[in-house]
């Protein structure tokens, strides 16, 4: 029986293992600030990686988004600009953080959030906006930090998709005041959970650190109110790790889209994924369009591809400003987003992950191809 292809693979080496094992015998598993050797070498690295001054490791992407949120101090009645085209944790921080989630659409080609749109949907209740850099392809970040600082907003990026993505030779996570990322499992870069933010500025590198070790300050007493949200040490050193071997993940997820494009090229029915100019996609997902498909359709489809063994996914088949919670709580109604609502019936997800064999990539395209057909 051929193996089932998955969606994600973590890579784990034998560097992270000895690390994860050091990190036992040292009996240092974690810092009550979170604040341990890892840690602090961990972040080093990703803020140097990233081309940012600070890097504050969180527990996971979603304490990241919602400690960057608490750390701007939204005012209790303020609206947060977001897609709604993306995955649930992007709103929930927001509603965590106790402001309001205001969903814009989305440009049908990059799957990002229009900065037209987002413009748009500015009012004198606005503080932030939180661009997703979605499947690993960077929002327009030019625009929409203009048209934020025009309006004095504050960016709070969600690059967990896209850690290592660039724009114009700029990482995500280097455009907005703060950059979050996810290390979960599924994710370029692994410690299985975990999370880190961010930014160019001290005030907001110490309210992160504050936020994450329940708003202690210089002394063991909260001074503001924060959250268990740190890393252990060994999650740290797993990412210190990865973070090393990151390029060469990079390199190869580049490699396996290109070759899955040239073999899916010819499918009049797919509308494959592009890298814009100036862009550098970090391609954790290689997203298709079914074109002009319902549902349904799309859904067949994927169940083909996942019985003959291929994990292809739905990112992200229900959008927000649809999923229950949003519609009872703030009345978000079909029909308003119809660039995202279209978006949801008609993309899948393949993998391109580095564990790939030209095989795999050959039995993917050739499988979609037939079935498409
Ligand atoms: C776009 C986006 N934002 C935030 C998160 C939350 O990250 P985590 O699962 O590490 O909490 C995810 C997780 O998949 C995500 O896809």
């Amino acid at each position: 029986m051929r193996k089932i292809i998955t969606i994600a693979q973590p890579i784990i080496g034998k560097e992270e293992i000895e690390a994860v094992v050091g990190v036992l015998k040292s009996g240092i598993l974690t810092s009550s600030r979170g604040d341990g050797p890892y840690a602090k070498k961990f972040e080093e690295s990703f803020a140097k990686y990233v081309g940012v001054k600070y890097a504050v490791a969180m527990s996971s992407g979603t304490a990241a988004l919602h400690a960057a949120l608490l750390a701007a101090e939204l005012s209790p009645d303020s609206e947060v600009i977001v897609p709604s085209f993306t995955f649930t944790a992007t709103a929930s921080a927001v509603v965590l953080a106790g402001a309001k989630p205001v969903f814009v659409d989305i440009d049908p080609k990059t799957f990002n959030m229009d900065p037209v749109c987002f413009e748009e949907a500015i009012t004198s209740k606005t503080q932030a906006v939180i661009p997703v850099h979605m499947y690993g392809l960077m929002a327009n970040m030019e625009e929409i930090v203009r048209i934020a600082k025009e309006n004095d907003l504050e960016v709070i990026e969600d690059a967990a998709h896209s850690v290592g993505a660039e724009l114009k030779g700029k990482k995500a996570g280097s455009f907005g005041d703060y950059g979050c990322f996810s290390f979960y499992a599924s994710k370029n870069l692994t410690t299985g959970e975990g999370g880190i933010v961010t930014t160019n500025r001290r005030e907001n590198m110490e309210a992160l650190c504050s936020i994450r070790a329940h708003g202690f300050g210089r002394h063991q007493s909260s001074e503001i109110l924060g959250h268990n949200y740190r890393m252990s040490e060994l999650a740290c050193a797993i990412g210190y790790y990865q973070l090393l071997k990151l390029p060469k993940f990079l390199e190869a997820r580049r490699r396996n889209a290109a070759k899955l494009t040239s073999l899916l090229e010819g499918s009049a029915r797919l509308e494959l994924p592009e890298e814009p100019e100036g862009y550098k996609h970090a391609w954790h997902l290689y997203t298709i369009r079914l074109r002009g498909s319902r549902a349904g359709e799309r859904n067949k489809i994927v169940n083909k591809l996942v019985n003959a063994g291929i994990q292809a996914e739905v990112f992200y088949s229900t959008p927000l400003h649809l999923a229950p919670f949003y519609r009872r709580k703030f009345g978000f109604r079909p029909r308003s987003l119809p660039r995202t609502e279209t978006a949801a019936r008609q993309v899948f997800s393949l993998p391109v992950h580095p564990e790939l064999s030209d095989e795999d990539l050959r039995y993917m395209a050739q499988r979609l191809t037939r079935i498409v057909r």
